[in-house]
């Protein structure tokens, strides 16, 4: 089932959950709006190539709309949909004021220069800078995407509406990104792990952790276990997979990512085959990489008690009933890796506010955002008596349901 049909069907269940009138649940799935721009620009060589750019903005009841933009060949709109339809029960089961969006060009950025990136990015800016804005829709970066990326639209945005930081998020510091930023998913990860584990009586410290991937999401998430005592058995990412039983040594790993390019090789742990990740004997899994991993067929080889959803949609709706049979306990996605669009949050903040935060006090917020949407999501749950990922979507939806509801329709 892909995210778009996945997304629906949990949208679907929290509705039948909170009983909201089918009028309020039509206008709640439709998107407020979807852009799609043209988007042409001279290559290095001189020669024109044109792609085709998007935003759709969901939904904008509890705020200004948020979500990445991506470079990526496959990048179509019903995905994007689905994305950005996610993104306003993230936004909303974290309780920061914004609403959904996501965007992106069909592009492969490996194939662009550096100067055609920048170029793609005016064109597609100077294409949507009327429906985008601090208090209309905050872009920020995804797959393809980063904080250079952000420099450019900030640059070409202000270009027709002055100096405007507030207008994207995940910029380097030095244009007024925020301070832990970088850090803030794994972060977020880390804060409801531990919530979770409170819960049933455990720590950080002493479980022992698999995780699949080693980007942002998963080293963050690592190295953060690591310094709090968690014994990180086993490592994948697109290179291979590497395992220790005895707990693998975090900042060497990065230090051999850093020279090598992936985990492949690390002379601290025994090579694994990647794909029998998610199958180690583990207390915690963390799929950090990509969605669908965790299916039909891999969920009855998962030995882990608790999944903690660090990548987007990694559980299909039947491994979900799979890993439940099994009693294992899944942290869902629009919460375990909120932390990162609450930090984007701050930023925000930051920018509106003209003063900048240390990051102590950014964790500090984050660690306080991640406790409490995590409290309110288990009194949802006793209250329905429903799983955490119905009462992570059944907090998000009737957050927006109310929203819109208080706001009224034009007659
Ligand atoms: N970065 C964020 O702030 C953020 C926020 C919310 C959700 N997410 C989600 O978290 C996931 C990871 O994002 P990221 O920013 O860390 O990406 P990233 O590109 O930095 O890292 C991805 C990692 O996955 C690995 N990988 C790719 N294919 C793999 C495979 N077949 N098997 C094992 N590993 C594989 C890569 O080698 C890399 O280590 C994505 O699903 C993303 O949507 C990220």
């Amino acid at each position: 089932m892909n995210a778009l049909a996945a997304t629906n069907r949990y949208f679907k269940q929290a509705v039948r959950i909170l009983g909201i009138d089918s009028k309020v649940e039509k206008s709640l799935l439709i998107p407020y709006r979807e852009i799609k721009v043209e988007c042409t620009i001279p290559k290095d060589d001189g020669t024109l190539v044109s792609y085709v750019g998007f935003r759709v903005q969901h939904d904008n009841a509890r705020g200004p709309m948020k979500g990445g933009i991506r470079y990526h060949p496959e990048v179509e709109p019903d995905e994007v949909n689905a994305l950005a339809q996610l993104m306003t029960w993230k936004t909303a089961v974290a309780n920061i004021p914004y609403g959904g969006a996501k965007g992106g060009i069909g592009c492969n950025p490996r194939e662009l220069s550096i100067t055609e990136q920048e170029r793609l990015t005016r064109v597609f800016t100077q294409k949507i800078h009327d429906l985008i804005g601090p208090h209309l829709d905050v872009p920020a970066p995804d797959m393809g995407t980063n904080a250079q990326t952000m420099a450019w639209i900030l640059d070409e945005y202000s270009k027709f509406h002055g100096h405007t930081p507030a207008v994207v998020t995940g910029k380097p510091i030095d244009l007024g990104g925020s301070l832990g930023r970088d850090a803030a998913t794994g972060r977020g990860v880390v804060f409801g792990t531990q919530a979770l584990l409170a819960d049933h009586g455990k720590t950080i410290a002493g479980q022992k952790y698999v995780i699949q991937g080693f980007g942002n999401v998963g080293s963050w998430t690592a190295k953060i276990l690591h310094e709090q005592g968690g014994i990180v058995k086993a490592i994948s990412d697109v290179s291979g997979a590497v395992k220790n039983d005895a707990g693998l040594d975090i900042p060497a790993l990065v230090q051999h990512v850093s020279i090598h390019g992936g985990v492949k090789g690390f002379a601290g742990g025994d090579s694994l085959d990647a794909a029998s990740i998610l199958a180690e004997d583990c207390d915690v899994l963390i799929p950090a990489a990509l969605g669908g991993v965790l299916t039909r067929e891999t969920a009855k080889d998962v030995k882990a008690k608790f999944v903690i959803e660090a990548a987007n949609h990694p559980t299909d709706p039947d491994a979900d009933e799979i890993l439940a049979q099994k009693g294992v306990v899944i942290l869902p996605d629009i919460y375990a890796n909120s932390g990162g669009v609450t930090v984007s949050y701050f930023e925000w903040v930051q920018n509106i506010q003209g003063f900048m935060w240390d990051e102590e006090k950014v964790n500090n917020e984050l660690q306080k955002y991640m406790i409490r949407a995590y409290a309110n999501i288990k009194d949802l749950c006793k209250n329905q008596n429903c799983n955490l990922r119905m009462g992570a979507f059944s907090l998000g939806v009737g957050r927006v349901a109310r929203a819109t509801m208080l706001r009224g329709w034009e007659a």
